[in-house]
């Protein structure tokens, strides 16, 4: 009987931030596999396409050495499905403050209404992330502000690149 445990960190990663980043490295420590699900409809409008987010994260985690394990797929239909696909028993999502409570209840009541197999799980990140999310690394980069100290290098790279995309140049 296999008894490992593998976990999916699902999320619509626009881009993926350190805040991310520090969740998949606590749940690497952890458990037998970690499998980050890009997620393709979020009901978000997104900066960077589902193609772009997926190769993005990919190149993000591969540049981590530490996680060479951990496996980067697009989900294109619901996460239980996704998750169950993969063979993983358990979805892992960050919580960095007491707002993220409620939003996190009402998926999580509905992600085990679709399947009851899948247990959910949260992670809080280190305190200097908690205050982290994409939009608001999108937000202070596309206002000419720093983010080295909170993205992957290689976001830097892309949202420089799509930032002359959007000007045309
Ligand atoms: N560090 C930094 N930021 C974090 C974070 C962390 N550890 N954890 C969450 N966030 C931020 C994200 O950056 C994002 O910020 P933004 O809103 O500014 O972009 C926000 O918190 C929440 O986003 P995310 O974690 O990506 O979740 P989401 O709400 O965008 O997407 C999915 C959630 C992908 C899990 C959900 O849409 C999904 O499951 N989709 C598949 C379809 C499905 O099964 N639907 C039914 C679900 S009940």
């Amino acid at each position: 009987m296999d008894n490992s445990i593998k976990v999916v960190f699902p999320g619509t990663f626009d881009p993926i931030t350190n805040g991310h980043m520090d969740i998949i490295k606590r749940a690497d420590k952890i458990f037998d596999g970690v499998i980050v699900g890009v997620a393709r409809n979020t009901g978000k409008t997104p900066l960077f396409s589902y193609e772009e987010r997926l190769a993005i994260t990919r190149e993000a985690i591969e540049a981590c050495r530490s996680l060479s394990g951990v496996k980067v797929y697009g989900i294109e239909g619901l996460l239980v499905d996704f998750a169950e696909e993969h063979g993983a028993r358990v979805i892992i999502r960050g919580l960095r403050a007491v707002s993220d409570f409620e939003y996190e209840l009402q998926m999580a009541f509905m992600n085990r209404d679709l399947n009851e197999n899948i247990e959910i799980m949260y992670m809080m990140p280190y305190i200097k992330y908690s205050f982290l999310s994409s939009s608001i690394v999108r937000n202070v980069f596309l206002s000419g502000g720093r983010i080295e100290k909170f993205v992957p290098r290689v976001v830097i790279r892309h949202l420089e690149d799509k930032v002359k995309k959007l000007k045309g140049e």
